[in-house]
């Protein structure tokens, strides 16, 4: 073989090795892309089963989802029932259903979600009634809204938040007069079982000023939401209502989803500049089902049975209420709060007293005595009440106050006559202005009165001059002299 042709045969050897060189590089290439789009490509979702079911939690191994997010446990005929994550131990998970858990068998497929959970938003809303979920709940077909939001909200700096600075007609003369509200104000409704909680929140329903209502009826009878929609908003209220009902024969995640459904719908409508008014019947069952929750996962319980992380809740869901940062807009809320045997110290009406802006209590002696709405003006206050009201007004109200509670406090004496007229000229002017003090806090439920005319009320009651009698205990019937009131309404800031 010739010089020429060995230098030939190795051009050709190396070439070849070349081109396969490159066929191998293009291979790994080749390989590596596809590994990176594998990568990019959705995780796998890991499967699980369940272990075990106490009550309405159960116990999942196998999948990996986070706390808070949602799963579909197999349920019979191929039917998956849905179950929130609310806590794990190891290897184990806690869901607990957001809906009613029928047929579920031992080492069911447990399939963690990755949907959104997110909720319809849009004027659309108006005139709904929604479950816990967000579904329909009055046949009025599924919701055509404009917008999806995501449950969670951002938060709010509260050095951007607008403060309480103008006053709210509530249609309630009690309320507008001695308690005045402020828009974006957050107050409490306290009261034992059937003083009057759900029928107050009602007139305050119908008529207090208000683009929008947003109503949570959470965790209370399932007859109540057909009456609070038929015959407390009627028509006209439905118009401009959303209400959001998760009853107590519901599992304890949705109620918590009720109310937590309702605040970001509320939310929604306040980010669009509108001023909205929140009502959540209740707040005590919202937290009784956290304490269901919290329990069942194995928190222990602290202050009556309550686990801690309730105490967290409140506040969490309460301060999502209020003045908006940006376009104006305003959630004024009102909480409705059992207290457990008229117990004023129950753990969750302190609870909620300290996070409230303010608080109306209502007695039940004064509800026995047919006295309605019973407001206990001397237990109740509202803490933006000296932002929005004029001095004039303040002391109105102090004088009003005064002669309620100086009457309640000689109210055994003066019953069994043991008081003598005359004594103090100061009992003797409360006496007299009695009468006329608990008619004013009186209202039927059919009767609206205005902010304005409230006040009037008010100023009326202050410019009566009561001709003391003097200490003469013999003069028995009190002399009342009335002066016309000075139609300018010196009270109205
Ligand atoms: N303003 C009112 N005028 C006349 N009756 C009233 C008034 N408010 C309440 N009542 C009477 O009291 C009853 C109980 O009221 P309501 O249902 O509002 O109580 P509640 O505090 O919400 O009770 P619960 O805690 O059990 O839900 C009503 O059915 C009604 O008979
Ligand atoms: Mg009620």
């Amino acid at each position: 073989m010739t010089d020429e042709s060995k230098n030939m045969q190795n051009h050709s050897s190396f070439q070849s090795r070349a081109e396969s060189l490159r066929a191998s590089h293009r291979k790994w290439q080749q390989s590596l892309i596809e590994a990176q789009e594998g990568i990019a490509a959705p995780q796998l979702i890991v499967e699980g089963h369940l272990t075990r079911m106490v009550g309405l939690t159960l116990e999942a191994v196998g999948c990996h989802a986070p706390v808070g997010s949602r799963c579909l446990v197999e349920g019979p005929d191929g039917k998956d029932i849905e179950a929130e994550v609310v806590g794990f131990s190891g290897e184990k998970l806690f869901l607990m259903p957001t809906e009613r858990m029928l047929g579920i068998v031992p080492n069911a497929r447990v399939i963690p979600s990755k949907k959104p959970y997110d909720v319809a938003v849009g004027k659309e809303l108006l005139g709904r009634v929604l479950d816990g979920a967000g579904h329909p709940l009055d046949g009025k077909g599924p919701l055509q809204t404009s917008e999806r939001v995501s449950i969670t909200s951002r938060v709010i700096n509260p050095m951007a938040r607008h403060p309480i600075s103008e006053k709210l007609d509530v249609g309630i003369r009690a309320i507008n007069a001695l308690l005045s509200v402020g828009r974006g104000q957050r107050m409490g409704l306290f009261a034992g079982s059937g003083v009057g909680k759900s029928v107050l929140l009602g007139m305050m329903t119908k008529y207090t000023d208000a683009d929008v209502i947003v109503v949570g009826l959470i965790g209370e009878r399932g007859r109540e939401v057909k009456e609070f929609i038929d015959n407390i908003l009627g028509e006209e209220g439905m118009a401009r209502a959303v209400v959001v009902a998760s009853p107590a024969d519901d599992v304890p995640v949705m109620r918590l989803h009720g109310a937590s459904l309702a605040t970001r719908i509320a939310e929604y409508f306040r980010d669009q500049g509108l001023n909205v008014l929140l009502l959540m019947d209740s707040l005590t069952r919202y937290a009784q089902a956290q304490r269901e929750v919290a329990l069942a996962v194995g928190e222990p319980p602290a202050t009556k049975g309550y686990p801690p992380s309730v105490f967290a809740k409140i506040p969490q869901l309460v301060e999502r209420a209020g003045n908006g940062d940006t376009g104006g807009g305003s959630i004024t809320a009102f909480y409705t709060v059992l207290t457990e045997g008229d117990d004023q110290q129950d753990p969750i009406a302190d609870a909620a007293r300290a996070i409230l802006d303010g608080h109306i209590v209502l007695s039940r002696e004064l509800a026995e005595a047919g006295h309605y709405p019973a407001i206990d003006v001397e237990a109740s206050i509202s803490r933006a009440m000296t932002e929005i009201t004029s001095a004039e007004h303040q002391a109105a109200i102090r004088q009003f106050k005064q002669w309620y509670s100086l009457y309640r406090q000689h109210r055994d004496l003066i019953s069994v006559g043991a008081y003598q007229r005359g004594t103090d000229a100061k009992v003797d002017e409360a006496v007299t202005m009695y009468p006329q003090l608990t008619e004013f806090l009186q209202q039927s439920i059919t009767q609206s009165v205005s902010l304005a005319d409230s006040i009037d009320r008010l100023e009326t009651l202050q410019s009566i001059e009561v001709m003391s009698p003097a200490h003469d205990a013999n003069l028995q019937a009190p002399m009342v002299q009335q002066t016309l009131p000075d139609k300018s309404n010196s009270y109205a800031k």
